[in-house]
């Protein structure tokens, strides 16, 4: 079956009580669940986890390197980890950037991304809709590269 892995960085366990006029209401179990969800009804299974630190984040990326896809929404660390970006492109797993509030319209410091020139595409302010329109994406992809390669 494939697998997606779900990634989520620093204070995202926080969310529900978080700052709720950016980052919503929704808990973070309750994202996992509904992306959850969404991949297992296409059969694909999901596995999600969440850290306060980028060495704890690389760690689980380098255990889960066969997986076919990552959603990840890497926190502050998009804008600071270096180490976190390495760990993406050295396990090599394709992947899109999720932010909930719209990072573009918050302070400077937000702005860059360590991780949008390497990821397929980023979804950003949309708040719990972007991860589902993520899975939804991984999905697609997934199919399509099952597709080539049985053709
Ligand atoms: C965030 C945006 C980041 O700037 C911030 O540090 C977060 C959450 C988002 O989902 O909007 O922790 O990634």
């Amino acid at each position: 079956m494939p697998t997606v892995l779900l990634l989520n960085g620093p204070n995202l366990n926080l969310l529900g009580s978080r700052e709720p006029d950016i980052y919503g209401s929704t808990t973070l179990r309750e994202i996992e669940e509904l992306v959850t969800t969404e991949l297992n009804e296409s059969s694909i299974k999901c596995e999600s986890f969440q850290a306060n630190s980028d060495g704890e984040m690389i760690d689980w990326l380098h255990q889960n390197r066969d997986a076919d896809f990552l959603l990840l929404n890497p926190g502050a660390l998009t804008h600071t980890s270096v180490s976190l970006r390495d760990a993406v492109l050295g396990v090599g797993i394709p992947f899109l950037e999720i932010h909930l509030s719209n990072v573009h319209q918050r302070e400077e410091f937000r702005h860059h991304s360590f991780f949008s020139d390497i990821a397929i595409g980023a979804l950003v302010g949309l708040g719990v809709k972007g991860y589902l329109l993520a899975a939804q994406f991984a999905v697609d992809y997934i199919e399509q590269k099952g597709s080539a390669s049985t053709s």
